[in-house]
């Protein structure tokens, strides 16, 4: 059996090797992303793993088909730059890893919140410029708060777990309800009504046509004075101009964006001495209370192994065995 991985990074290397030895499947390495160019590469192996933000172009998958190469796995969970259509069409399966470490993004989202709550951008700014002052603003205590999580799945439930920890009112919104949260009575009715109730909304669900601008000028003109507003998901969910006019606005007190919809070729690029080529989000990283990251919350240790080892094992499964947990249904 042998194996192309694309796409990898130095801190993915040391995995791809181990997992190689281990199984005594042979891995070959290639930092190229996966595209209709860079898919000759993966003539005469048996399944391709691959990792990218940028679209999967659709000839990929015909070329596949022509080589023979009925698996792609891939080592992230979203599968919405994939054309699973004409991966369909081209007799390709699909696996992904459902959950690295949805404790990785749950935590960088609580991060940035208690940033915000405690006010420690404020008091950065302030001393950096030797102002060792108190006021103006008073900090929040988040066990006074209520969080609104959008999307109970694998994700948001850790974040659940997290703000409980804290001791944190905690209301959820999902399509499909988790029935032990739903025993807790947990849930909302709505999207609007959980916008209505929250101190702290929190974004954990894929995006979808439906939920396309679910936060937007609307939807903000419903929410609580002074709400914080955080994506770890998917940056589709924001309207981030809307979101800048509320924060400007004084409706929304801050913000914590580790995804932003216009991020791909953007995010995980050096702009140093450059200017950042997208004119909305320079102005988001501009304001104190807006905290952006580039899509970082799943980089830690335990999530880039197990993206890495779980994706190997699923095309192992499904070249040896024709399945695989992970498979991904369309
Ligand atoms: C995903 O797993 O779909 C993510 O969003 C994380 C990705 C940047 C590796």
């Amino acid at each position: 059996m042998k194996f192309i991985i694309y796409g990898v990074r130095k801190d993915e290397e040391g995995y791809a090797q181990n997992w190689s030895k281990e199984n005594n499947v042979s891995v070959k390495l290639v930092t190229d992303l996966l595209n209709k160019k860079t898919v000759k590469l993966a003539k005469g192996y048996d399944a391709i793993i691959a990792y990218q933000q940028l679209p999967y172009d659709k000839e990929i998958f015909t070329s596949m088909k022509e080589y023979g190469i009925k698996d792609l796995s891939i080592r992230n969970v979203g599968v919405d730059n994939i054309p699973t259509d004409v991966a369909k069409a081209n007799g390709v399966r699909i696996t992904n890893v459902p959950s690295y470490s949805p404790n990785a993004i749950a935590e960088l989202a609580i991060t940035g919140l208690m940033q915000l709550l405690r006010r420690t951008p404020e008091f950065n700014e302030k001393m950096a410029k030797g102002d060792l002052t108190w006021e103006p603003d008073i900090a929040h205590e988040l066990h006074t708060m209520t969080v609104g999580v959008v999307g109970t799945g694998r994700i948001g439930r850790a974040g659940i777990n997290i703000y409980r920890g804290f001791g944190a009112k905690v209301l959820g919104y999902d399509i499909f309800r988790n029935p032990d949260l739903d025993a807790q009575g947990i849930y909302v009715d709505s999207a609007d009504e959980l916008f209505a109730k929250s101190d702290i909304i929190t974004l954990h669900a894929p995006a979808t046509k439906e939920n396309y601008h679910m936060i937007n000028k609307d939807s903000i003109a419903k929410m609580k004075d002074g709400v914080y507003i955080i994506n770890t998901a998917r940056g589709d969910l924001v309207n981030s101009k809307d979101l800048l006019a509320g924060y400007k606005s004084g409706k929304v007190a801050g913000a914590v964006l580790d995804v932003y919809e216009n991020e791909v070729g953007i995010f995980n690029n050096d702009f140093t001495g450059k200017q950042i080529p997208d004119p909305t989000l320079r102005e988001l990283m501009a304001q104190r209370d807006i905290l952006v990251t580039p899509h970082v919350a799943f980089y830690t240790r335990p999530a880039v192994r197990n993206m890495v080892d779980v994706a190997l094992n699923s095309a192992k499964d499904m070249v040896e065995k024709g399945e695989s947990q992970n498979e991904v249904k369309f």
